[in-house]
């Protein structure tokens, strides 16, 4: 099963989070980011799932990521990231610097690789640079937290600490075992393709990052899941399936009339469109 942004700071969120159950004692669950953004928040609802679930694997949003100013846990960037991965050690959540576990189960066997890729602007409109778009963005007052909130330390930027994790990453999915399919779990979407329904276009470039456009036929997935757009869906690119999982915002769901209960998806077996 799988779910994304929990964003458990809000107390409607929370209770939600309180109800989730797995249906067996043998389901999986991925987070695929955007749980919180204090730590005690994050270590509490990845140690109440993972008490309810056989497996729990984490893949960190931006929102784990950033250093509010209220907490008192004041590291920053990879070391904010390196703190988080230790978290999940100690409680037993399977993270992106983990071996990747093998899904035997239904729909099985595949490899469950949560990766973290960050994004690097490169979901900006043609034949604009950086700059470009980011001014277009603070000009219309559409501008990601992350800006004031995710700090790259020790990287000069955003997009450089993003090509430094798809090095790592990339090496790391080398390494797989190619005759099993994978789950590529990733809080931002690995195609563009998602982000063309934002509601505000100049927020794509928040989003994710093109040298994933074809990681899902590169390691032969059998699922993409992601997260971060709070738009939940099935989609299809060259025959594979991606899951947006999000539970998003408790205003947002009012707004779309959605249920948050339902907000956890099956992977396998694969649900019918809802
Ligand atoms: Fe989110
Ligand atoms: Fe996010």
């Amino acid at each position: 099963m799988a779910i994304s942004d929990l964003h458990v700071a809000y107390p409607e969120n929370r209770q939600i989070v309180e109800k989730l159950r797995p249906e067996s004692d043998s389901d999986w669950l991925i987070v695929a980011g955007d749980v919180g953004e204090f730590v005690a928040d994050i270590e509490w609802a990845l140690t109440l799932l993972k008490e309810r679930f056989a497996t729990v694997v984490w893949t960190p949003g931006n929102h784990e990521l950033w250093t509010p100013k209220d907490d008192p846990v004041r590291l920053r960037g990879d070391e904010r990231y390196r703190h988080l991965v230790e978290l999940c050690r100690r409680i037993g959540v399977l993270t992106p610097e983990d071996p990747y576990a093998v899904w035997t189960g239904h729909g099985g066997p595949v490899t469950i690789a949560p990766l973290f890729v960050l994004y690097d602007y490169t979901f900006r409109p043609p034949d604009t640079t950086k700059e470009e778009a980011l001014a277009w963005a603070h000009e219309t007052g559409v501008v990601c937290t992350d800006e004031f909130l995710l700090h790259p330390d020790p990287y000069p930027s955003r997009d450089a600490w993003c090509r430094a994790r798809l090095r790592e990453t990339e090496a790391r999915l080398a390494e797989r075992d190619p005759a099993i399919p994978t789950v590529l779990v990733n809080h931002f979407p690995l195609t563009r393709q998602p982000t063309d329904i934002l509601h505000y276009p100049q927020f794509a470039q928040w989003c994710g990052t093109v040298e994933t456009a074809d990681w899902h036929l590169r390691h032969n997935a059998a699922a993409v899941i992601y997260g971060h757009l709070h738009i939940p869906r099935t989609t299809w690119y060259d025959g594979v399936r991606f899951e947006e999982v999000s539970l998003g915002y408790p205003r947002e769901r009012r707004q779309y009339n959605i249920d948050g209960m339902r907000a956890i998806r099956h992977v396998f077996p694969e649900e019918a469109p809802s």
